[in-house]
Order: C-alpha cells, then structure tokens, then sequence
C-alpha cells in the first residue's frame, strides 16, 4: 500500500493491533504512545517501515514536536488513527475522583486534538489522507459509572461528524470507529491493576479481539476515495447494549 499510517496507542490493545495490520499490508507506520520500551520491541519486529515517536498525546507541544522530527517518508502522513485513550474508574460521578475525570479529558479529548490538529494542515495541503477516531459505543449508550468516559467519547462522535462537514471537499476523510467490549489493556488501567475487577468486565461473553477493530478500521480505509464510512459500529456478538443494565466500555 506505500502509505504513512501514525498509530497513537501504539503500544497496546486496539493501536498496537492497528500498526501490525497496517504494517502487514505493506504501510509504514509511525508507533506513537507514552511507553518506549514496548513501541521499540513493536518497532523491531515489524522492521525498516516502522519507527517510534514517544509521546504524550496530552502534550500539544510534544506531539508538534515529535511530528516535525518526523524524517521522511514517514514525515507525509496519510492515514491518522487515534487510538491512545483510556477510562479510569467506574464509580458514579460523586463518588468518583475528578482526577480520573480530568485525565479522562485531557487524554481522550484534549490529546485527539492535539493529534487532529498536527496531522491536518499536511493532508489538506496534500489533497488526500485519512484521519481515523477511535469512538466507543459508550459515547452514545449509557452506563453506570461511564459518566466521564461516555462524555469524551461522545466528544469524539461529534468531532468526526464535524469533521467530514468541514473536510468536504478537501479529499481528506475523517472515519469515527466505535467498537464494543474489546480485550485489551483498559480494563487494568480503568481498575488501577485490580485484575479481578478487570477480569469481570469481560466475563460471560466473547470479547472482540484488538485484531477484529484493525481489520474493520483497515477495510475503511481501503474503499476507494470517492467513499467514506462515516461511522462504524463494532461489537461482540453476544453483546447488545441496552438502557437495563449493560456492561460496556
Ligand atoms: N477495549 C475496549 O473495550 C474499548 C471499547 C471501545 C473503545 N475503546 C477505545 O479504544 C482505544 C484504545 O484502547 P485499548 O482498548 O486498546 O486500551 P489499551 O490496551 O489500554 O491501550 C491504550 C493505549 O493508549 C495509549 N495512551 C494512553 N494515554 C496516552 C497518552 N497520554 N499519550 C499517548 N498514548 C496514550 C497507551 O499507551 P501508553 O500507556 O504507552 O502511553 C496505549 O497504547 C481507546 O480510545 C479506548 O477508549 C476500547
């Protein structure tokens, strides 16, 4: 394929799953998260068509900074997908500490803009790339306790909607993909390493493996330029979200 796929979230779960797909198709991709070690260890299995960017993404100045070093061709980005993110907490919202909703906005929210906004003057100028949002259905089904979390992914909806609004005719597409409970790393951070708790967020049901997303964001990306999929649901089979009681994330 001969594109530059930047990877945010690189490091785990639905990011890392992203580059190694992307990487299998013959991209280069550019691994972005805050853990170097582990983008280093990706980095050397996939070979010449990766390199790391450690970064931040809640550091704006950072993430200018680790995009302008970017040496070419990796510096031409085509192809964006968001995928740092994280929940933290799943207590009701005047139990839970505004700590874990501040960093839930500063990392889902704040650092998707920082990322939009490095990587977009390029594609307009250029005429053509692919900026990819990593949703969630929590941003439109509620729970308890997803109070913060549903809120920044429900920014993320709307972003990608006003996105293709204003990229119309530009040749650059925004795709918001919105995936259920997948078998990942949030689960351990959203507990703060209470793997028991962890565990329980996906008992009695199949999760959707980080592969299952890769492959649906990367089908995406390779329709043709004249079609966009705008918004992209993905969920495990056995769940199906509803006002009585669901457990999503
Ligand atoms: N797993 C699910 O069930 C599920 C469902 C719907 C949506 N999602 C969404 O999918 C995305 C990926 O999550 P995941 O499930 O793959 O979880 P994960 O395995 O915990 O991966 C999260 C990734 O985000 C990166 N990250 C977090 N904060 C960052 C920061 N400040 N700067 C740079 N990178 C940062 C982490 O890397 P470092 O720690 O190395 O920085 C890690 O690579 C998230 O946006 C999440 O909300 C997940």
């Amino acid at each position: 394929m001969n594109r530059t796929v930047l990877v945010t979230g690189a490091s785990s779960g639905i990011g890392e799953a992203c580059a190694r797909t992307f990487a299998a198709a013959g991209d280069r991709v550019v691994l972005a998260a805050r853990r170097r070690d582990r983008l280093q260890r990706l980095g050397a299995e996939l070979g010449t068509g990766a390199i790391v960017a450690t970064l931040d993404v809640c550091d704006r100045a950072a993430v200018q900074t680790a995009l302008a070093s970017l040496a070419p061709p990796f510096d031409a980005v085509d192809v964006l997908v968001n995928a740092a993110g994280l929940a933290l907490g799943r207590d009701p919202i005047h139990l839970a500490d505004p700590d874990d909703g501040r960093r839930m906005v500063e990392t889902n929210i704040n650092g998707m803009l920082h990322m939009v906004q490095a990587v977009l003057p390029g594609m307009v100028a250029r005429g053509r790339g692919d900026v990819v949002l990593i949703g969630s259905i929590a941003g439109s089904r509620p729970y308890a306790g997803g109070n913060v979390y549903g809120g920044t992914k429900a920014f993320v909806a709307q972003l990608a909607a006003n996105l293709r609004a204003e990229l119309r005719g530009t040749g650059v597409r925004a795709t918001l993909v919105e995936p259920g409970t997948t078998s990942t790393e949030i689960f351990a951070v959203r507990f703060k390493g209470d793997m028991e708790k962890a565990r329980a967020a996906t008992a009695g049901l199949r999760p959707l493996s980080p592969g299952d997303v890769a492959e649906a964001v990367r089908w995406c990306i390779d329709r043709p330029a004249h079609v966009t999929l705008s918004r992209l649901e993905i969920m495990p089979s056995d769940e199906a979200p509803s006002l009585l009681g669901a457990r999503i994330e």
